[in-house]
This record gives structure tokens, sequence and C-alpha cells, in this order.
């Protein structure tokens, strides 16, 4: 068996190391941008050039390094007629639960003000937030969005979600579909985005939807960047009417040096860490899925093309 990998960082090595240690039957061919694409059985890439994907259209599957397709799905009907395959969680609900929890305490706590306060050598204790009041609302029920509702609903928080069918979830507020999504942000202290980015959701949170929040709301965007309209959200934070914002991805990416969002006080930047692929739990589970493969089962997380996730 003959794996091919790609990863447009360039660091192949140690998949290939872990994909020969964990299928000793199969050998690794990293492609590089000007190569011919050897026979492979499968590819397991990130972020691919159109040059490889044109030469794809023999392998069995297409495995993704991670858990996002936007930046395959994009090639439209370039891609080949092959099963597309992402990563399933693979180690990364955890490290967003992590994330997302630690983004909601710090604005729940004040922490922000907080820090804000220290600098200024300001001593004050402010008001607290009070809990039943600080809903929680997470757009995207998927892999990562129910683990993330669970902790925080541990933690006590009120806890509502939007999906696009519909879904019983216990303790959780569900809604279902575009129709519901403004009822959704108006009881929504804190919004988490963990959606897909596809069409339907390409700058979903722009003015409209996000003056739906009560004023004093928080953001957090930890899915894609494209899903909120920049100069909107600014325009939002200057009105005094979101209050903090905590944002992990944007629109281009690394966010350039002069982008406004970098001298806001109220928004805090981590740049693309709050999932991030673990290799070995990665190798793991994809190896898992070209077991089922060979042996004609079927596998989960193949990506739906109509859909756009
Ligand atoms: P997933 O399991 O496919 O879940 C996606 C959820 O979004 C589903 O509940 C789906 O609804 C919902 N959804 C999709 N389109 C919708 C729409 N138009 N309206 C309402 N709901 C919609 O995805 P996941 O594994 O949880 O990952 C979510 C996203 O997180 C990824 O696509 C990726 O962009 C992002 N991500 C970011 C990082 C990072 O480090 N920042 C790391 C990993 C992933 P249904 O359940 O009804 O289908
Ligand atoms: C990271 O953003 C991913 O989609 O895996």
């Amino acid at each position: 068996m003959r794996i091919l990998l790609y990863r447009n960082d360039g660091i192949v090595e140690p998949w290939a190391r872990d994909f020969e240690a964990a299928l000793p039957e199969a050998e690794t061919v990293p492609w590089r941008e000007g190569q011919p694409v050897e026979r492979c059985d499968y590819a397991v890439i990130w972020a691919p050039t159109p040059a490889l994907l044109e030469q794809l259209a023999q392998v069995k599957a297409i495995f993704l390094m991670g858990a996002g397709v936007d930046a395959l799905l994009k090639f439209g009907d370039a891609l080949p007629e092959v099963p597309i395959v992402r990563l399933g969680d693979a180690g990364m609900a955890e490290q967003m639960v992590e994330y997302v929890v630690h983004a909601v305490l710090r604005y729940f706590r004040r922490f922000d003000e907080y820090e804000r306060q220290a600098r200024d050598g300001i001593w004050e204790a402010l008001t607290p937030h009070v809990k039943s009041e600080f809903t929680v609302g997470v757009l995207g029920l998927g892999k990562l969005g129910v683990p993330v509702l669970r902790a925080l609903r541990q933690l006590g928080f009120p806890v509502r979600g939007w999906s696009r069918t519909p879904k019983d979830l216990p303790g959780v507020e569900c809604y279902a579909g575009m129709e519901t999504l403004d009822a959704f942000l108006s009881g929504t202290r804190v919004l988490v985005s963990l959606l897909p980015l596809t069409p339907e959701t390409n700058n979903l949170l722009d003015r409209a939807h996000l003056s739906r929040l009560p004023a004093g709301a928080y953001l957090i965007n930890v899915a894609r960047g494209a899903q909120v309209a920049e100069p909107d959200l600014l325009a939002l934070i200057r009105a005094g009417h979101i209050a903090g914002v905590t944002l992990d991805v944007f629109r281009n990416e690394p966010l350039p040096a002069p982008h406004p969002f970098w001298n806001e006080p109220r928004i805090t930047i981590t740049p693309h860490v709050s999932a991030l692929t673990l290799r070995e739990d990665a190798v793991r589970q994809i190896v898992h899925k070209i077991g089922l493969l060979e042996r004609g089962e079927t596998v989960a997380d193949v990506v739906d093309r109509t859909r756009g996730y």
C-alpha cells in the first residue's frame, strides 16, 4: 500500500515515520510541488495545491490532516471524484473545550477588565456577572461544538446551541435553521462559533446578526475567520455593543500587520491554535479508517460536498 503525504508547511517526515510504524505494510510517498505524482492508494494531505489535486483521481480516498474542509472544497469542480475524509475530533475536542472554557471564564470573572485595570495600576473590585444571566450560545453542534457545550453546562452556565438540522441534547436549548437564528442570538451573552465555513456561513456574523446579541455580549470565534464581517464587528465593539472578543481565526492568516484588530484592546488574538492537529491521534484515526475502507466498510467523517462540510 502506498500513501502519498503532502502538507503546505512541507513537514511530512514525522507523518511518514508514524504511518510506517502504525501500518508496516505501507510505503509513504512525500510529494513536493513540481514532482509528478506516483501511483498511490491513499493521499493524506493538508492545504493542497491545484497541481496536486489534479493528479489524485486515482486514489481510493483523500484524508485531510485537519477538521475543516473549506480549504479543499474551494477547488469545486477541480476536486477529484474520490471520497474526502476529514478528521473527526482526533484530540481536537479536548483542546477546543480548554480554549473556549478559558475564554468564557475570563469574561465571566471579568479577568479581561482586571487585566486592563492592572496595567493602569487600578485596584478596584467590579460587580460580578450573574451566571444565570450569562448564557453561552454555540453555533455548530458537531464533533467540537457538543463537547464545548457539555463542559460549559457542567460549570453551571445556561447553554444553547444552533445547528442546521434539529438536535436534542440534554440540558441544552437547541435551535435549528436560519429562521431560528435571531431568537438564538437575542438570548446569547457569549457567542461561540464552531461552524464550518460554507457559502451559508460566510459572513454570517455581520452587523445585522451581531446586533441581535444583547448589549455587552462577547464573541469567541474558533471556527473560520470569514464567518465574521470584520468591519461590522469593529464598529459594534467601538459602539460598546460588543464588550469583548476572542479570535483564533481570521479571514486572512497570518493576520496582516496593519490590521485594526491588533490595536483594539477589546480583541484577544491567538494564531489559529485553539485545536491543533495532534499527529499521533490523527495517524491512529486515519490508519483505522484505511483499515475499514480496505475491508469495504463505511467510515465516519466523509465530507458531503453538497452540504459543504
Ligand atoms: P462538524 O462535526 O461537521 O459540525 C458542524 C456543525 O455545524 C454541525 O452541527 C452542523 O449542523 C452545523 N452547521 C453547518 N452548517 C450550518 C448552517 N448553515 N447552519 C447551522 N448549522 C450549521 O464540525 P466540527 O468537527 O465540529 O468542526 C467545526 C469547525 O471548526 C470546522 O469546520 C473548522 O472550520 C473549525 N476548526 C477550527 C480549529 C481551530 O484550530 N481554530 C480546529 C478544528 C476545527 P448539523 O449537525 O445539522 O449538520
Ligand atoms: C484547523 O483549523 C482544522 O480545521 O483542523
